[in-house]
């Protein structure tokens, strides 16, 4: 096997926190560094401290490591997009063609690029949407991923770039806090549950939205990138699909095991974000052409959620 050498920009990020981990025990802690705006003083491993917009940055970087595969992980997301639309764009965009560019020009083997349902809009069915609809997204956020998916798919027949993608569902873990997204309520219920906590859910109670746990959103993620280029039949983005589920569900569920658990619902602008998405992913190609298959559903998701974030705030009691 080749020797590989890994960066991962937006590491500490929710998606970026635990990929960083699985690709240490994967490649070697030694070949896998980790980047972001700031260092977290509780990681371990290879850091640094990197804008990805900043070419001349990326690039020095790239070169001390001699980096073979770049997974870019560094987005605003759909909600906190919608802020500063502009600026989102920019971030979004500017990250990315230094990422493709800085591959292109430095050798480069592989580049993980994630992309979102926030790709789909009023356009879609909403049920078991397709690979291949008409992609009118309701944010900027979708909008640069639709874009960035575009491109990726450009560099990949215009140079020859090993560009891979995954439109992501919302990620559910235990391991670290979303940021900025639509989807962030399905992991902030369990914090509140567990805490004994009520929760007001800034969605309405039926709104169903695509998910998936994060052990699976990583080994998609991981199968992907391992999967021989000839399998990869889709250079945009692949749809994923984990679960789906509406808020009123995923609380029913954690009332089982936690029956004193109470939800109030106060819908905010990220309503009409929600409203935009599809209910669920059709992701046949992604079976077809790489095997993909998920193995969490609401029900062992909750399970595991529950336990795990029972020991993180029993431990933060006694330390
Ligand atoms: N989880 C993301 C968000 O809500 C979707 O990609 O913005």
């Amino acid at each position: 096997m080749k020797h590989e050498r890994i960066l991962i920009t937006g590491a500490g990020g929710q998606l970026g926190t635990v990929l960083t981990v699985e690709l240490q025990k994967k490649y070697g802690a030694d070949n896998v560094i980790a980047s972001d705006l700031k260092l977290n003083p509780d990681f371990m491993g290879h850091f640094e401290v990197l804008d990805a917009t900043d070419f001349e940055a990326l690039k020095s970087v790239v070169l001390k490591y001699k980096i073979t595969q770049i997974f870019h992980l560094v987005a605003i997301l759909s909600a906190n997009g919608e802020k500063f639309p502009l600026n989102t764009w920019d971030i979004n965009m500017k990250s990315l063609f230094n990422v493709l560019e800085v591959s292109r020009l430095h050798g480069i083997n592989k580049v993980f690029y994630p992309s979102s349902i926030a790709v789909f809009g009023e356009d879609v069915e909403k049920d078991n949407t397709p690979q291949n609809p008409n992609l009118t997204p309701s944010t900027v956020y979708g909008m640069s991923k639709v874009a960035g998916e575009n491109w990726a798919n450009y560099y990949h027949k215009r140079y020859g770039l090993d560009v891979r993608s995954l439109r992501y569902p919302g990620v559910i873990g235990y391991q670290s806090m979303p940021g900025g997204g639509t989807t962030d309520y399905a992991v902030d219920i369990y914090h509140k549950a567990v805490k004994n906590e009520s929760f007001e859910c800034f969605l309405e109670a039926s709104t169903h939205l695509p998910m998936i746990f994060i052990d699976d959103a990583i080994r998609a993620t991981i199968e992907l990138m391992d999967a021989p280029a000839e399998e990869i039949s889709v250079r945009t983005s692949y749809n994923l699909s984990g679960m789906s589920f509406a808020p009123q569900e995923v609380f029913g569920v954690i009332k089982k095991t936690i029956p004193n658990f109470e939800i109030t619902y106060k819908p905010d602008f990220r309503q009409g974000i929600a409203d935009s998405w599809p209910n669920s992913i059709d992701d046949t190609q992604a079976k077809k052409d790489w095997g993909w298959q998920p193995k969490y559903n609401l029900e062992n998701m909750t399970e595991v959620m529950i336990e795990k974030l029972r020991i993180y705030y029993n431990n933060k009691l006694i330390a």
